[in-house]
């Protein structure tokens, strides 16, 4: 039995819209965001402490939450300012992380990988202050051989010395290869599930296949039962979904003072 050092679950987050970029889903959220804030201290602390750099997210099939999370996880990471955050998407085959953070394919890591493209060019910035993209590049035959090779190994070392964390967003590990291919240059993975959907032996069998020593953590995704109802009941009070309008605070303030 694989052991896993921490589990998170999501709570129950809003549906994000087809047309929505990924680094802002949730915002106006403040359950979803502070669920997801509380994923970001765990992960946050632990790679403090430990000195880990390189995080893969991952799950056994696909489906389950892996882009989403990769993307919100930085965007939340680098809202801190305390981390320059870099997200390099290897699933090559679909390109969501690409895709949803609205930037172009290539170049991206293929052409890097293929020598077509230099570092420079394959380095983007996103529209969220600290956070970086390395997008998949174009589709090539076989993913799992061009990350394979020295060349990719030699990048993720490269960019130890220039981010402070690396996320790297990867396919499914029970339907391609690609993501056990790349677990020694990880220095852990978050393995995504998703509530009432990811079979409990396929879970099983993704863990045992990456690994134990590379279980950095699972997180729960789609909880049912966590609706918003169940959070504001007992943390209502906790979340303000608006300000209130400025003349009310400042007559609630005049009324501390004691004024009429
Ligand atoms: N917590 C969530 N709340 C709402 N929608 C979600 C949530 N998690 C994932 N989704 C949606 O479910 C779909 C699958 O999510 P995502 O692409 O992140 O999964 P994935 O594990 O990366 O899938 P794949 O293996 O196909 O790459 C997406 O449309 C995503 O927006
Ligand atoms: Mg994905």
């Amino acid at each position: 039995m694989v052991k896993i050092p921490f589990f998170w679950d999501y709570g129950n987050p809003p549906r994000n819209r087809r047309d929505e970029k990924l680094q802002t889903v949730g915002e106006g959220d403040p359950i979803f965001i502070q669920k997801f804030k509380g994923l970001r201290a765990i992960v946050e602390q632990k790679v403090d402490i430990q000195h880990l750099k390189v995080l893969g997210i991952t799950s056994s099939i696909a489906g389950e939450g892996k882009t989403l999370s990769c993307a919100l996880l930085g965007r939340e990471l680098a809202a801190t300012g305390r981390k320059k955050v870099l997200l390099v998407d290897v699933d090559i085959r679909k390109g969501d992380l690409t895709r949803g953070m609205g930037l172009r394919r290539s170049p991206g890591i293929t052409e890097y990988l293929l020598g077509s493209a230099t570092l420079q060019q394959v380095l983007k910035a996103t529209d969220v202050p600290n956070l970086f993209l390395v997008a998949c590049g174009a589709e090539t035959s076989s993913p799992a051989d061009l990350l394979a090779g020295e060349k990719f190994k030699s990048f993720i070392k490269d960019m130890r010395d220039k981010y402070d964390t690396i996320l790297i967003d990867t396919p499914p590990i029970l339907a391609v290869a690609d993501t056990l291919t790349i677990r020694e240059m990880a220095d852990g993975f978050i393995v995504l599930c998703r509530a009432g959907f990811t079979p409990r032996g396929m879970l099983k069998q993704a863990l045992e296949e990456l690994g134990e020593k590379y279980v950095l953590g699972a997180v729960l995704n789609c909880v049912e039962g966590r609706s918003d109802h169940y959070y504001q009941k007992y943390y209502g009070s906790y979340y303000q979904k608006s300000k209130p309008p400025l003349a009310l605070v400042s007559e609630a303030k005049s009324r501390a003072a004691g004024k009429p």
